[in-house]
């Protein structure tokens, strides 16, 4: 049984505004997507990291992609919605992986992922296991509003934040993702979808998604940070 990587990366990055897709802002010195292919093509149980693009992406052949030589799978097959990208590229890697390999689904805008939070999701889903999520629970107390206003407090006892990556077992996954509707916004609840309850593996904050403008400048010091005083 191998482990292999995806990541979805067909977006264009509408909530952070601007021309070029999010994934390719920079970054702490690289596009964003290079930070967690970097992560994931040198973690030493992932055989393989498999990236999906939007078919007409004119941006990834803009960059050295030398460092990941052999790495990295390029599957231009991404779809109109982040779910249909990973059911997209699930297709377009089955003939290099088994029914039972894990594959794990990590954003290309969450550029801060470590080892030590893949040896995590490693540890924490077990062989019988149906897989799991890295996820984050909930420390803010929870609001439903309404037209501006609050109508409800959600108690927030048992709930988490899903993160990525998420690791399922190929056969799974792609069973799970054969019907798509608009409440699938993540690989868990494909497969909650399905009958079957994903682990939740506990991880921290610093595995964000960069989604608004102000999470670059928190994801570029959290990434400097780690890479010591220039
Ligand atoms: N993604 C994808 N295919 C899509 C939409 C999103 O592969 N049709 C990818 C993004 O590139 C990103 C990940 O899914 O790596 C998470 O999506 P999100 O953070 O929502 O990125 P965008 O969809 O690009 O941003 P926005 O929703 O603001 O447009
Ligand atoms: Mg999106």
């Amino acid at each position: 049984m191998s482990y292999f990587a995806l990541v979805p990366a067909a977006g264009s990055g509408a909530r952070m505004g601007g021309a070029l897709p999010k994934q390719y802002l920079p970054l702490a010195g690289g596009p964003m997507i290079s930070h967690a292919l970097s992560v994931l093509a040198s973690h030493p149980r992932i055989d393989k990291v498999f990236v999906v693009l939007a078919e007409d992406d004119a941006h990834w052949t803009s960059y050295n992609w030398l460092p990941f030589a052999g790495r990295l799978k390029i599957l231009r097959c991404g779809g109109a919605t982040r779910a249909e990208s990973v059911r997209n590229g699930l297709a377009a890697m089955a003939d290099a992986v088994g029914d039972d390999d894990w594959i794990m689904v990590h954003d290309a805008a969450r550029p801060c992922l470590t080892h030590t939070q893949i040896d995590a999701l490693i540890a924490g889903v077990a062989e019988e296991d149906v897989g799991g999520i890295l996820a984050m629970p909930v420390a803010d107390t929870m609001k439903r509003g309404i037209g501006g206003a609050i109508v409800e407090t959600v108690p927030r006892t048992g709930m988490w934040q899903a993160q990525t990556p998420q690791m399922f077992r190929h056969g799974v996954l792609s069973e799970a993702l054969v019907t798509l509707s608009p409440d699938i916004t993540d690989e868990a609840s494909a497969v909650e979808a399905i009958g079957l309850q994903p682990r939740l593996i506990e991880a921290d904050s610093s595995n964000l998604k960069v989604t608004y403008p102000f999470d670059m400048q928190i994801a570029e010091w959290i990434l400097q940070s780690r890479a010591g005083p220039a």
